[in-house]
């Protein structure tokens, strides 16, 4: 009998190496790599091709458009691309209690309640059929017509999936999922990988609508298995502040679609409503403009994200004026406010000067340093930046406006939420003009601050 061997996962990319390294070789980071079993291959190898795996010349190939069915909630259309395509395997991703669950059974239940009855499936892993039942009655959705199922066993929802036949089917969540075939524990990444993969076949055979439900750890990534984003067609992360009661729908990865829509909505206590004109939500902060206030379009990990700086000049009450930061880098407001003062004549040596990221987001990236620049230079002028302003751009200490990666991205992003204009580092000026987008480029703070004076 051949010996089990040991294999070592890494939680966080999913790479596998054959002994322990404190680091993972594939991705680097520190301590995530796993003992598991290495598992025997699910089949044997087929050796030669099989008839239906000849390839054919491409000109030959008949490309049909998908069709799509359309979920019936327009937010979550628009991050989709129209609608589900047959077949597609989409992972939404996102905080505990974001309202992932909510977001699918309220799908669904659109999907069963429309005039085609789609067949829908509900697999519960989480929680029993009569808690959802509940939240469903709670939140007074109409979802009298999707069927609900309480399991993790892999096998056995594909048994199951097998005879009822669905034509969309939720599972909630990926993680709580073990297959029969491994020895690891449900949520590890052999597991999650498995049973992603085993639905995905099964999705791309009968033609399923396969939609996973995966947390999301701390760092951001779902639930360590990023694997899981390549095997699936669509991932979509679902975000909001747990303080406000909006939640955006954001496609990262899209076979049948455009990454980075967006999608929004607003958690009432009946369910989720969309939000179908988000640039007023984003600029409706303040009933007039008001000083001190900038909106920073930035980057968090590969997405772009707008974010509203705010800062308070005010006459210091002690001999050491202090410079306080929430959310962005303390060190780096020092330096700004002393190339404010070498390089544009803005003098902030005896104002107490704090600076705050609206919403609790941390910013750790330089391209804040215009938006809290001129955050400052507003309130201690008490001159508004107008709300349709967003801008971008890293500071250099001889007073340079450097450029920002991915501008072309967060500009994109400023255009969605309704934003009209847009100060950037003249290396990030698009090469062509955007509708709807004016872009302002500069190339140094002197020029930023006697901008903010005429607009
Ligand atoms: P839930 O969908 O269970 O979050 P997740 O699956 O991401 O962990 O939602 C968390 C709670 O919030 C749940 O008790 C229902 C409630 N909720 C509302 O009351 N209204 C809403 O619009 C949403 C989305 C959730
Ligand atoms: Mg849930």
């Amino acid at each position: 009998m051949a010996r089990t061997k040991s294999a070592y996962v890494c939680s966080d990319c999913g790479a596998s190496a054959l002994q322990w390294f404190g680091a993972c070789p594939s991705c680097g980071a520190a301590g995530t790599l796993v003992e598991t079993r290495a598992e025997k291959p699910a089949t044997q190898r087929h050796r030669g091709v099989a008839p239906e795996s000849r390839p054919q010349p491409l000109g030959r190939i008949e490309a049909r458009e998908a069709a799509r069915t359309p979920v019936g909630l327009d937010e979550l259309d628009r991050v989709l691309g129209g609608g589900l395509v047959a077949g597609q395997v989409v992972l939404l991703g996102g905080d505990p209690g974001i309202g992932k669950s909510t977001l699918l059974l309220q799908a669904l239940a659109a999907l069963a309640a429309s005039t085609t009855g789609i067949a829908a499936l509900y697999v519960s892993g989480e929680e029993s059929v009569e808690q959802v039942a509940l939240r469903a009655r709670r939140l007074a959705l109409d979802a009298a017509g999707v069927q609900l199922l309480a399991e993790i066993q892999l096998e056995r929802i594909l048994d199951t999936l097998g005879t009822t036949r669905p034509q969309v089917v939720v599972i909630d969540s990926i993680q709580t999922l073990y297959s029969d075939a491994l020895q690891s524990a449900p949520g590890s990444v052999a597991q999650v990988r498995e049973c992603a993969a085993q639905l995905t076949r099964y999705a791309k055979h009968s033609g399923c609508a396969v939609l996973l439900i995966g947390h999301v750890t701390k760092e951001g990534a779902i639930a360590g298995p990023r694997v899981l984003e390549h095997i699936v067609d669509s991932v979509l992360y679902f975000e909001g502040d747990p303080h406000s009661s909006f939640r955006l729908v954001r496609a990262i990865k899209n076979r049948f679609g455009a990454v980075n829509e967006l999608g929004v909505f607003a958690m009432t206590e009946r369910g989720l409503r969309a939000v179908s004109n988000p640039s007023a939500l984003f600029l409706s902060h303040h009933g007039a403009d008001v000083a001190g206030a900038c909106v920073l379009a930035t980057l968090e990990g590969t997405r772009p994200l707008l974010v509203e700086i705010q800062a308070l000049v005010d006459a210091a009450q002690a001999p050491s004026p202090r410079r306080l930061s929430v959310g962005l880098e303390q060190t780096r407001l020092a330096m700004l406010l002393a190339v404010l003062h070498r390089h544009a004549q803005i003098a902030t040596i005896d104002q107490d000067v704090f600076v705050n990221a609206v919403g609790g987001v941390r910013i750790s990236e330089p391209a804040a340093d215009l938006a809290v620049s001129l955050a400052v230079v507003s309130s201690l002028t008490d001159r508004p930046v107008p709300r349709d302003v967003v801008m971008f751009g890293e500071i250099g200490l001889a007073g340079e406006v450097r450029p920002a990666p991915r501008g072309q991205e967060r500009l994109r992003e400023a255009l969605k939420l309704g934003f009209a204009r847009a100060i950037v580092p003249r290396a990030n000026r698009p090469k062509a003009a955007i509708p709807g987008l004016e872009v302002i480029a500069i190339e140094r703070i002197e020029q930023a601050v006697q901008l903010l004076r005429g607009l």
